[in-house]
């Protein structure tokens, strides 16, 4: 069985989605650590109801580069094949994407490159954006730039506001990431230059 790492920083949906889907075995997969950046994360309860592996590693104060160290050593004894980036509020440091070269997955809701970065369903909003979604990518060390594995459109409602989209997004989201997890995790593409080609 593929072993899932999730890094979560708060609500933790996405995680329970995924977890929700192994469950009912829309996903092929084992979730073999939830680590979270914020001790507060809810994700962490949650994880912990599940009883999953759930590892509160606080990041504040740390650089992005030992932090990811941080977190590459705490992984290192669980034989993770893929991290799952799901509400992680942290960016990824080179040693976390040098132990995990294409191994690491996020989830983005806009359709990037459209909007990267924080507070993602105002600027589409306030783009006059028509439709927007979500985006499972592989991380590397720009913001929100990796190759694109799959990716969900929503259409923006006249009357949305960023709560009203995010919760449209949402929806596509828990759906989105684990069949872009399974596609990774079943080598069913090859990388043409970045685009990310099914086999
Ligand atoms: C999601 O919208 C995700 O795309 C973004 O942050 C949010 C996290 O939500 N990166 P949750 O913690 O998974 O509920």
């Amino acid at each position: 069985m593929k072993r899932l790492a999730i890094l979560v920083s708060g609500r933790g949906s996405n995680f329970e989605a995924i977890a929700r889907n192994i469950r009912e075995g829309r996903l092929e997969a084992e979730i073999a650590a939830v680590v979270a950046n914020n001790p507060e994360a809810q994700a962490l309860e949650t994880a912990r109801g599940l009883g999953l592996n759930a590892i509160s590693l606080p990041s504040k104060g740390i650089d992005t580069d030992t932090y990811a160290r941080i977190v590459v050593d705490a992984l290192a004894p669980l034989e993770i094949d893929l991290v799952c980036l799901a509400g992680f509020m942290r960016r990824v440091g080179q040693p976390l994407l040098e132990a995990y070269p294409m191994r690491i997955l996020n989830i983005h809701p806009s359709l990037l490159p459209a909007f990267p970065g924080l507070h993602v369903q105002q600027q589409a909003l306030d783009y006059g954006a028509k439709w927007s979604g979500c985006t499972v990518h592989f991380v590397d060390a720009g913001m929100d730039t990796g190759p694109i594995v799959a990716q969900a459109a929503v259409p923006v409602e006249d009357t949305d506001t960023a709560e009203t989209l995010a919760a449209r997004i949402l929806v596509e989201e828990h759906k989105l990431f684990s069949q872009a997890i399974a596609v990774v995790l079943g080598g069913r593409y090859r990388l043409e230059g970045r685009r990310v080609v099914r086999v």
